[in-house]
C-alpha cells in the first residue's frame, strides 16, 4: 500500500505514526512533512496547498490512500481535486470543508438542523454590527467567519471589547477575507471536549474523546493559541454523553449536509462545550482532526485506523477502530518564544537520545539546518505524547520529558490535564 499524508505538523506526525505502526512495510509519504516525519516517511517537499504539485505527487508515487491533514488545502479543494483524478482520499470535499472555513455556514447547518449551539447573527457591514453588539448580553463572543489558524475567535467580557473587535474585523481588515464577514454569538458556559467522529457522511466511527488546552498560560490565562497541550480520555465524554452527541448533533448534521448536497466524508471534529447539566453544545465544527488532540487519541488506537480512513475514502461505511481502554495519554506542545503573536524562529533543540518508555515526541515546527542541526522553525515547536496506566503517570512523563528537552525560549504549560486531574481528586 502506498499512503500519503498531507500536511507537517505535529497532526501529521502523529498520523504518519499511526500509519506505520499499522503497516510497517507501506510506503508512506509525507507532504511537506518535517524532521519527525522524515524518520518514518519519505517527505516531498511542497506546500500542503500546493494542488498542482501534490495531485502530480500521487500521479507519481503511485498513491492509493491519500490523507488531508490541514484546513486550508481542504477548504481550496485538494480532496476533490484528487478524486477527480481517480484517487482515494480521506478528507471532505471543498463544498463540505465550509463547515470550518465558514462559521456562518456552520450556524446555517446547525439551525436547520436543530443542533444546540450558541445563539448567534451574521454580519458583513459595520454599523448594524456595532448596534447589534450595543444591544447583546455580555460576555459576548466575536468571531472571524473564516479561517483564521485559530485565531478568529475573540472572548469578550463586554459590549466595549466587543465592539474593538467587531471595528478591527468588519473595519480595518484584521484576519483579511476571513474576518469580511462576522459572527457574534452568546458566550456558553462550560467546559470543552474535542469529539472525533470519522464518517462516510452517514454512518459515525467515533475516537477517543479529549481535551485540548487553548490558553498560552497555566491555569488556562493568557492568550488563546492552536493549542498548548491535550490529554485523552476525559471522563466527562462518557458513554452517554457521546451517544447523546452522536444523536442530538453528529447525525443531525450529517444529515443536513446531505440535504443541502455537501455530503461531508472524512473526520468531522466537534468542539463541544458541556454546561453544568451535562448537555452538551457546539462551539465549533472543524472539517479534520485536531492538533494537538491528534497527538493523544491516536496513540490510544490500538488498531484499525488505516483500515477505518480507506473505507471512507473509498466511500464505504466506516467499521470501527480498536482503542485500548485502560491508558491514559497526555501531550505537552513546546512553543517558542513570541508564540503565538510573533513565535521567533532558529534555536537550537537538543533532545535526549534515549526517551523514557511510553514517551513519544511528535515535530511540528522544526528544520534540520544544514549542519543538520535541529532548529526551532514554527510556533508549536514539538508535542510530546506520555501513555501511561493512569492518567497521574502519563502527565508526569509527559511534563518531565517536555523539561528535558532543550531550546532557548521554550515555553510550555506543566499543568497540562489539570481539570481531569482535579475532578479525579474530587471523586
Ligand atoms: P473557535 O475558533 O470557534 O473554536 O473558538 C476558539 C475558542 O474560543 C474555543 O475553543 C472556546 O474556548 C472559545 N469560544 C468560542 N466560542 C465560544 C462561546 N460561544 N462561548 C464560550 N467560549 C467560546
Ligand atoms: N486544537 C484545536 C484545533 O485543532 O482546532
Amino acid at each position: 500500500m502506498r499512503l500519503l499524508v498531507v500536511g507537517g505538523g505535529g497532526r501529521e506526525h502523529a498520523l504518519c505514526w499511526t500509519f506505520r505502526r499499522e503497516n510497517p512495510d507501506a510506503d508512506l509519504y509525507c507532504a511537506p512533512g518535517n524532521p519527525g516525519t522524515a524518520q518514518i516517511a519519505h517527505n516531498l517537499p511542497m506546500a500542503a496547498d500546493d494542488l498542482d504539485r501534490i495531485a502530480d505527487a500521487a500521479d507519481a508515487y503511485g498513491i492509493d490512500l491519500t490523507v488531508i491533514g490541514p484546513e486550508v488545502p481542504l477548504a481550496r479543494g485538494l480532496a476533490d481535486r484528487l478524486r477527480a483524478e481517480g484517487r482515494a482520499v480521506f478528507g471532505p470535499s471543498a463544498a463540505a470543508a465550509q463547515i470550518e472555513a465558514s462559521k456562518a455556514f456552520a450556524k446555517e447547518v446547525m439551525a436547520a438542523a436543530g443542533v444546540p449551539t450558541a445563539s448567534s447573527r451574521t454580519f458583513t457591514a459595520l454599523e448594524p454590527a456595532l448596534a447589534w453588539v450595543g444591544r447583546h448580553p455580555e460576555p459576548l463572543v466575536v468571531k472571524a467567519s473564516g479561517l483564521a489558524a485559530g485565531k478568529g475567535a475573540v472572548v469578550c467580557s463586554d459590549r466595549r471589547e466587543a465592539a474593538i473587535a467587531v471595528r478591527e474585523m468588519l473595519g480595518q481588515g484584521a484576519f483579511g477575507e476571513a474576518g469580511r464577514t462576522v459572527v457574534i454569538e452568546s458566550f456558553l458556559e462550560g467546559e470543552e471536549v474535542s469529539v472525533f467522529a470519522i464518517t462516510d457522511g452517514r454512518d459515525v466511527v467515533l475516537l477517543p474523546a479529549a481535551q485540548d488546552h487553548k490558553r498560552l498560560l497555566e491555569g488556562d490565562e493568557g492568550p488563546n493559541t492552536g493549542g498548548m497541550g491535550a490529554y485523552s480520555p476525559v471522563a466527562l465524554a462518557t458513554p452517554a454523553l457521546l451517544e447523546r452527541a452522536q444523536r442530538e448533533i453528529l447525525e443531525p448534521t450529517l444529515e443536513e449536509m446531505r440535504r443541502r448536497e455537501c455530503r461531508f466524508s472524512g473526520v468531522l471534529y466537534a468542539g463541544l462545550m458541556v454546561d453544568r447539566s451535562g448537555s452538551p453544545s457546539v462551539v465549533e465544527f472543524n472539517c479534520r482532526f485536531g492538533d494537538p488532540e491528534t497527538q493523544v487519541v491516536l496513540p490510544l488506537v490500538s488498531s484499525g485506523l488505516t483500515d477505518c480512513l480507506w473505507q471512507v475514502a473509498r466511500g464505504v461505511a466506516p467499521t470501527s477502530v480498536v482503542s485500548a481502554s485502560s491508558e491514559h495519554a497526555v501531550t505537552t506542545v513546546l512553543a517558542a518564544e513570541g508564540y503565538p503573536d510573533a513565535p521567533k524562529k532558529g534555536a537550537a533543540i537538543t533532545i535526549p537520545d534515549a526517551l523514557p518508555a511510553g514517551v513519544t515526541v511528535f515535530h511540528a515546527g522544526t528544520a534540520l539546518d544544514g549542519d543538520g542541526v535541529l532548529r526551532v522553525n514554527g510556533g508549536r515547536v514539538l508535542t510530546v505524547t506520555a501513555v501511561g496506566p493512569s492518567l497521574e503517570e502519563a502527565r508526569a512523563l509527559s511534563r518531565s520529558t517536555g523539561e528535558s528537552i532543550g531550546f532557548e525560549g521554550k515555553v510550555f504549560r506543566r499543568d497540562i490535564g489539570w481539570r481531569e486531574a482535579a475532578r479525579s481528586t474530587a471523586g
